[in-house]
């Protein structure tokens, strides 16, 4: 098979690394793709938002395959679109696809179906005067968020009524999320663990991945600011088997049955964000891609072949199963100077001696080479080191061992990822 991967991160570079292995495989594009992903197969210049240009490219290529790996295009109607053109792509609709792309969407989505998530409320531009006013009488910590896409960054957990009208500034009066903001979500706050489910799923049959837990702040001991995820293991210790069982049917199941009823079944990797609540698991938020560093650990724990599995769901016919190793993988992020805020880019990268083991990688992201050939950052995250372990244990030891060899101006990395799972672990005396 001829496949196409739509991206340029870490994300897609690990999907490329798991297709890259299969049997079923001829040849392997990334559109953009980046300095990591050559070794896997062939990088062509074109954007992961140039839809129609990506369209072109897979009917003059004999592509029987295109994976999406972020939500831009997805937004945008990619999926739509190679479908109009009897081309096979791994992904949701647009429709499918706001679930992500607006969380007014998504929240009144989860209230029609009966899906387990936070009491909200919408407000608009246009009257945000009703906002003041119920932030007078709100409980606090509460959670505001921007309706679109704001890149990770249009959520706001003020915890009193004076930081909640600062933050309602930054939507209406700012206007920090541009159109993004024009509508306001104000949820209640929901405490307890994170944890993310990923649903494999033609729209009727899926397969639920091992739970990952991302890292999402900058600093040790989730200090600092967010970022897109700068780590991940899995599986997650804290989302028990029960749990899942509870996830899978008043979560899952709710949601791929709804969204079949609306006449748009969902092809593709659904990102469940689940808050698990002492009154069970409530959906944060979907994603309709994988996450990016989970996905990463995900691709680790596969011993199975992936490529049948997203060609199925791209057909609308999942049949194959997915087997998983027995351990744990995880993932650590490294980034460059400057993030998340103002980055310093073009510091040269030194990878050191690549793994060669089938549980270890390093995946590059905000990675270039230059005229001279020379590795350079070029974005904020700029790779993850990620292995496969026995034990959590092992499995963080590896990636950080990769890591210790690699080196760059201003190179940062969370020192703590996994320490929650291990501290579950050493609670429940499976360490
Ligand atoms: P989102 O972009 O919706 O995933 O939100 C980003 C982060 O904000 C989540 O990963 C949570 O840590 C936090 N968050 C969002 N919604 C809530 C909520 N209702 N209660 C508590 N924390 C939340
Ligand atoms: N790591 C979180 C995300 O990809 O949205």
């Amino acid at each position: 098979m001829n496949v196409l991967i739509v991206g340029s991160g870490g994300r897609e570079a690990s999907i490329g690394w798991k297709i890259n292995q299969s049997p079923l495989l001829d040849h392997l594009y990334f559109a953009p793709g980046n300095a990591g992903t050559s070794q896997y197969g062939e990088n062509i210049p074109i954007k992961a938002h140039q839809i129609q240009e990506l369209a072109e490219f897979a009917q003059a290529n004999q592509i029987d395959l295109t994976l999406v790996g972020p939500e831009e295009p997805l937004v945008l109607g990619i999926s739509d679109l190679f479908r109009q053109k009897g081309l096979a792509i791994w992904g949701p609709d647009s429709f499918c696809a706001r679930l992500e792309g607006s969380k007014i969407v998504a929240k009144s989505f989860m209230k029609k179906y009966g899906i387990p998530t936070a009491k909200y409320q919408i407000f608009n531009r246009s009257e945000k005067e009703n906002l003041y006013r119920y932030l007078e009488t709100a409980d606090y910590p509460l959670v505001l968020k921007a309706d679109g896409l704001a890149a990770g960054k249009g959520v706001l957990i003020p915890s009193t009524k004076n930081e909640a009208i600062v933050a309602a500034q930054t939507f209406f009066e700012d206007n920090l999320f541009g159109e993004a903001g024009n509508q306001v979500v104000a949820e209640e706050f929901m405490s307890g663990e994170e944890a993310t489910v990923f649903v494999l799923t033609d729209g009727e049959n899926y397969h639920i991945l091992p739970p990952a837990q991302d890292h999402k702040r900058i600093g040790d001991g989730d200090s600092g600011k967010n970022t897109g995820g700068m780590g991940a293991y899995v599986p997650a210790p804290a989302c028990t088997p029960e749990i899942l069982e509870l996830v899978r049917k008043t979560i899952v199941e709710p949601t791929l049955t709804g969204l079949k009823s609306e006449g748009h079944p969902y092809r593709g990797v659904l990102y469940v964000g689940l808050m698990l609540t002492p009154d069970g698991p409530k959906v944060v938020e979907y994603n309709v891609r994988f996450g990016d560093p989970e996905c990463q650990a995900v691709m680790l724990m596969l011993s199975s072949d992936l490529l049948p599995v997203l060609n199925e769901i791209a057909h609308g016919q999942l049949v194959s199963g997915l087997s998983f190793k027995s351990g744990f993988a995880s993932v650590v992020v490294a980034s460059a100077k400057g993030y998340p805020d103002k980055l310093t880019l073009g510091d040269p990268i030194t990878l050191g001696a690549l793994p060669e083991s089938a549980d270890q990688a390093v995946f590059l992201a905000g990675a270039t080479e230059n005229e001279n050939g020379d590795l350079i950052t070029s974005g904020g995250r700029v790779l993850g080191t990620a292995a496969f372990g026995k034990t959590l244990k092992d499995s963080l030891d590896s990636a950080y061992q990769m890591m210790s060899a690699i080196q760059f101006n201003g190179m940062h990395y969370r020192k703590d990822i996994g320490q929650r799972g291990l501290d579950a672990l050493k609670k429940s005396e499976k360490v």
